[in-house]
C-alpha cells in the first residue's frame, strides 16, 4: 500500500476550480504514484476496514480541511448511502486501476455483521440493499432513472449540524448555489434555515426567535408533539424541510412545490424548545389515495419507534377522514421494512382478537389500510388464498398466536393515543374551472 501525502491546492484558486483539484495535485505530486482519476475503479478501504472496489465519481478541495483533496467514491454493489468523500490514504494505489465491477475481495453482506463495527458503521452496513438494476426497468423509467442518477450521484454535503447533533448525510440534496457544494452545512433546528459558516450559525442561534415548528400543534402527549404545517402557509419552512429530508432519501423529488402538501412534524419537547425528530408529508388531494407522500426519522432518532409512530399517525388521520390510504410508491428499503413490520403487527393482532371470520374489506375498514397492502402483507405471511376471484384469509388462531410470539419484539414502541389528537380534515379546496 503506497502512502501518498494529502495534496494541497493553491489557496488562491477560485472555488469554481474546486473540481479541478485533481489536475493541480497531479502536477504537484513528486512520486511516481498515479493519483486516483474520476471514472476509474480502485481498491478502497471501507469504514469497516474491508478493501472493496470503488469508483471515483468526483474530486474536490475541502474548504473546511485546509483545501485538502478529497475523492467521492461509490463502492460497487453497495447502496449509494455508503458513498463517501475520502482522502488519498484510503486508496490502495499499489493495486492500481481495477476493471469496473471487479468485485475484488467482495464480502458477503452477512459476513460484515460478525465483525466488530462501531454503531455508526453498523448502521451504514446493515442495509445493503440490492437496487433494482436499470436494465430491468421499462425504457422510459430507465431513462429517467439514469438522468436522476447522473444528477444526484455526487453528494457534496456530507455532514450537517442540526441542534446538538452532527449528522452524516446519506444522499445528494439540491441545496441552492454554493450551499449545495459545502462539505458541512449548519441548519437551525427550529426554523430550518441553512448556513455555510459556523460563525453565521452561532449568530443566528442568538437571533432566531423560533422554538417550535410553525403551524398548529395537533397532538401533544408527554414530551411528544405533532405540528400540522401547511405548505401554502409556510412555504420556506416546508421547502427547507424537504431539502433536509432529501439528504436521507434517495428517490423523492419534491423540493420546491410544497403548496399541494401538508407536513406533519414530530418533535420532542423540552424546556428549551421543540426538537424535530422526523415528519411525514401528505398530499392534500391525492388522486391515488395516498395518505403519506414522504416519511423521515432523522438518523439520531432512528430505530426507536418514531417511524412506526408516524406511520400509525398517518392512518389515524385517514381514519378520521373516513377513507383508506396507502403510502406513495416507490418505498425505500427502510420504508418497506417499517411499513411491512407495522402492517403485519396490526393485522395479526386484529385477527387474534376477532371472534368472527374477517374479510380483507373488514380489516380495511378497521385499519384504513388499503386492500392491496393487506393482501400483500397476508401473502408474505402465507395467510391468504385466492379463491374464485377473491382473496380469502386462510389461517388458524394457533398459527396467528405463534407468529405473534415470534415477532413480539416488533410491537410498536410508541403508540398514538387518539385521545390526544385534535384534528379535523382540512377543507378540500373547491376545484375551480373543473369541467
Ligand atoms: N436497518 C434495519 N432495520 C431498520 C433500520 C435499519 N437501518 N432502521 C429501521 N429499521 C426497522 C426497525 O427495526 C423496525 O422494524 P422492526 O420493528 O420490525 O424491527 C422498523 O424498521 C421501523 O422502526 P422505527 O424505529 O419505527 O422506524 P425509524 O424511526 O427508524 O424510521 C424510517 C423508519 C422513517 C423509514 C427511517 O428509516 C428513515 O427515515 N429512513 C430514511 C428515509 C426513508 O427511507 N423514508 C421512507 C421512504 S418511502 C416513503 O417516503 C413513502
Ligand atoms: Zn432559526
Amino acid at each position: 500500500m503506497v502512502k501518498a501525502m494529502s495534496p494541497q491546492v493553491d489557496p488562491s484558486s477560485s472555488p469554481s476550480n474546486e473540481t479541478k483539484a485533481e489536475a493541480s495535485c497531479e502536477c504537484s505530486n513528486e512520486s511516481d504514484v498515479k493519483l486516483p482519476q474520476v471514472g476509474r475503479v480502485y481498491s478502497v478501504k471501507r469504514l469497516d476496514g474491508e478493501w472493496w472496489s470503488a469508483e471515483v465519481l468526483e474530486t474536490r478541495a475541502n474548504e473546511n480541511k485546509a483545501k485538502r483533496v478529497e475523492y467521492f467514491v461509490h463502492f460497487e454493489n453497495m447502496d449509494k448511502r455508503l458513498d463517501e468523500w475520502i482522502e488519498i490514504d484510503r486508496f490502495d494505489l499499489e493495486k492500481g486501476e481495477l476493471p469496473k465491477h471487479s468485485k475484488i475481495e467482495l464480502e458477503i453482506a452477512n459476513d460484515i455483521g460478525d465483525r466488530k463495527l462501531t454503531r455508526h458503521q453498523k448502521r451504514k452496513n446493515e442495509i445493503i440493499n440490492s437496487h433494482q438494476l436499470i436494465n430491468d426497468l421499462d425504457p422510459t423509467t430507465a431513462i429517467l432513472e439514469k438522468e436522476h442518477e447522473e444528477l444526484t450521484k455526487v453528494k457534496y454535503i456530507d455532514k450537517i449540524q442540526f441542534g446538538k447533533y452532527e449528522i452524516d448525510t446519506w444522499y445528494f440534496s439540491p441545496y441552492p448555489d454554493e450551499y449545495g457544494k459545502q462539505s458541512k452545512l449548519f441548519i437551525c433546528e427550529y426554523c430550518l434555515k441553512y448556513m455555510k459558516l459556523e460563525l453565521t450559525y452561532r449568530y443566528h442561534l442568538g437571533e432566531c426567535a423560533a422554538r417550535r415548528p410553525p403551524g398548529k400543534e395537533i397532538y401533544r402527549k408527554g414530551t411528544l408533539s405533532v405540528f400540522e404545517v401547511d405548505g401554502k402557509d409556510h412555504k420556506i419552512y416546508c421547502q427547507c424541510l424537504c431539502l433536509l429530508a432529501k439528504l436521507f432519501l434517495d428517490h423523492k423529488t419534491l423540493y420546491y412545490d410544497v403548496v399541494p402538501f401538508v407536513f406533519y412534524v414530530l418533535a420532542e419537547v423540552d424546556k428549551v424548545g421543540c426538537h424535530v425528530v422526523g415528519y411525514f408529508s401528505k398530499e392534500k388531494d391525492s388522486s391515488e389515495n395516498n395518505n403519506l407522500a414522504c416519511i423521515l426519522t432523522l438518523p439520531p432518532y432512528q430505530r426507536k419507534g418514531y417511524g412506526k409512530f408516524l406511520i400509525s399517525f398517518s392512518y389515524q388521520l385517514t381514519k378520521i377522514e373516513g377513507v383508506c390510504g396507502s403510502p406513495e410508491k416507490p418505498l425505500s428499503d427502510l420504508g418497506k421494512l417499517s411499513y411491512r413490520s407495522y402492517w403485519s403487527w396490526i393485522i395479526l393482532n386484529i385477527l387474534k382478537d376477532s371472534t368472527v371470520m374477517l374479510s380483507i374489506k373488514d380489516i380495511s375498514r378497521m385499519t384504513s389500510f388499503n386492500n392491496n397492502d393487506i393482501i400483500d402483507t397476508l401473502s408474505s405471511l402465507n395467510m391468504v388464498k385466492y379463491w374464485k376471484g377473491q382473496h380469502i384469509i386462510c389461517v388458524t388462531k394457533k398459527a396467528i398466536e405463534e407468529h405473534l410470539k415470534a415477532i413480539e419484539h416488533k410491537k410498536p414502541i410508541i403508540e398514538v393515543d387518539s385521545d390526544y389528537l385534535i384534528w379535523e380534515p382540512p377543507k378540500k379546496q373547491i376545484k375551480q374551472n373543473k369541467k
